[in-house]
């Protein structure tokens, strides 16, 4: 098939790279003259990995790169809008560039396309998108708008777009579903064919309830410091259940990214103006963010008044195995430490670039010993592999106090006193003494 992917960012870039991988030819467009050059010559703006070899086997074969949308509009029987969809100032979603990509196809299209949005948008945007097409657009051309959600996880995302576990259609003409399901059917994964606000629904339900999930687990955390349990073998204990499960059951600094916050911010509103309001999750969002203000007592708690000490920081970006800082919990914690007086030497193995743009007045070092020497105590933020390999006795050397404090549960605290650090965790109770 002639595809077109609108937005080369997380999401469009891996579903266009992609979809050239099985076969069909996507031109992939962005209003971004300097990346679109770039991915001309071959450089891959972000970290993700598999997607440089991805789109070295494609590109100039199946997979290309241009700012002209009118001209990949008309030379494609597949858009797929994959811009992005920020937050607005209330939490609603900000909508315009869907809107001037909608208008842009309706300036261009010359004969049938589907429109397949795979942004995450309010539940509705697709008969929005419809009446663009049909006030601005032809009227002896037609056209389908199609909801096609996408649930790629930053950190995994070409692994996960091949290999969903799900794949929800959303249209008004079951025709126009089948056709795009095509594109899916070599990747042997479930396809759920829904009406069009269905499937807008089924991303934004979904991302709140893994938010919850992790609000949940940080609250019986929380309380586990009160009581003494240990969470991390809590979180196992129930995660035997498969009503439970495993995953997105890890308690810690919280979530972060350019979905979780932002998607459950707006199915607030969506619940608001549609005079159906959550009372449960305004809480998952006031809970997320009190991880990091209960992470930053258990620094002061551990290392004192924080003027003119060294920390080290360890990790960055929001989650491992990607570059991406849209609301890391770094973000937050950094800013606060350094207002108290600390003095931050910071290692992240992939976001340092996007990292030293944010956040300035920080030693950004080579690696987590560098990051480590002489500091009063060891931060974690991001539960990157590469921390889990770290040499304990060397590390005792190079550091001013043993003191590990560990925002995201990587390690045990029995090993971590046994090789004479003092640990502290989020919500890992009188571990210890066990
Ligand atoms: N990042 C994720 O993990 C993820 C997962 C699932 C869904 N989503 C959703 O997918 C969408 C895209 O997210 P992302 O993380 O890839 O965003 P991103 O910010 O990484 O990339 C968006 C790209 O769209 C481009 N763009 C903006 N307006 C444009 C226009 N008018 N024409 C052409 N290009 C334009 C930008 O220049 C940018 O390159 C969002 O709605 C997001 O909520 C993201």
């Amino acid at each position: 098939m002639r595809i077109a992917v609108v937005g080369t960012g997380y999401v469009g870039l891996v579903t266009g790279s992609c979809f050239a991988d099985l076969g069909n030819v996507v031109t992939c467009v962005d209003v971004d003259h300097k990346k679109i050059q770039e991915l001309k010559k071959g450089k891959v703006p972000i970290f993700e990995p598999g997607l440089e070899e991805t789109i070295r086997r494609n590109r100039n074969k199946r997979l290309f790169f241009t700012t002209d949308l009118g001209k990949a509009v008309q030379t494609s029987d597949l858009i797929f809008i994959a811009v992005n969809t920020p937050q607005g100032k209330n939490g609603e979603v900000d909508v315009t560039n869907v809107m001037a990509v909608a208008k842009g196809i309706a300036k261009s299209i010359n004969r049938y396309k589907i429109i397949i949005n795979k942004s995450t948008v309010p539940i509705g945007m697709g008969d929005i998108v419809t009446q663009i097409l049909i006030k601005q657009g032809p009227k002896d051309v037609s056209f389908d708008v199609v909801s096609n959600p996408e649930f790629l996880r930053e950190g995994s995302a070409v692994n996960d777009l091949l290999r969903p576990e799900r794949i929800v259609i959303g249209a008004t003409r079951r025709s126009a579903a089948q056709k795009v399901a095509e594109i899916y059917k070599p990747l042997h994964s479930p396809i759920l064919i829904t009406d069009l606000k269905s499937a807008e629904m089924i991303k934004y339900a979904s991302n709140a309830f893994l938010a919850m999930k992790i609000s949940y687990i940080n609250e019986i955390a929380n309380l586990c410091d009160k009581v003494g349990a240990d969470i991390v073998q809590v979180t196992k204990g129930m995660s035997y259940d498969s009503r439970i499960g495993s995953q997105f059951f890890n308690s810690g600094l919280g979530f972060g990214g350019s979905c979780f916050p932002k998607d459950v911010a707006a199915l607030v509103q969506i619940g608001k103006v549609n005079h159906s309001p959550f009372r449960i999750l305004p809480e998952v969002l006031a809970i997320n963010q009190n991880q990091r203000k209960l992470f930053l007592e258990k620094v002061s708690q551990a290392v004192g008044n924080l003027w003119g000490k060294t920390l080290a920081i360890w990790g960055l970006s929001f989650k491992p195995n990607t570059d991406d800082m849209r609301q890391a919990p770094s973000l937050t914690i950094l800013p606060v430490l350094l207002a108290k007086g600390a003095k931050l030497k910071a290692y992240d193995p992939a976001a340092m670039g996007k990292a030293k743009a944010l956040i300035k007045k920080v030693k950004y070092c080579r690696n987590p010993y560098e990051a480590a020497q002489g500091a009063e105590a060891v931060l974690v933020l991001t539960d990157w592999n590469e921390f889990k390999q770290v040499d304990f006795q060397k590390l005792k050397t190079i550091v001013k106090q043993p003191i590990l404090v560990d925002g995201r549960n990587m390690y045990d605290p029995q090993e971590m006193a046994e090789k004479g650090f003092a640990y502290h965790g989020m919500g890992r109770g009188e571990v210890s003494q066990f």
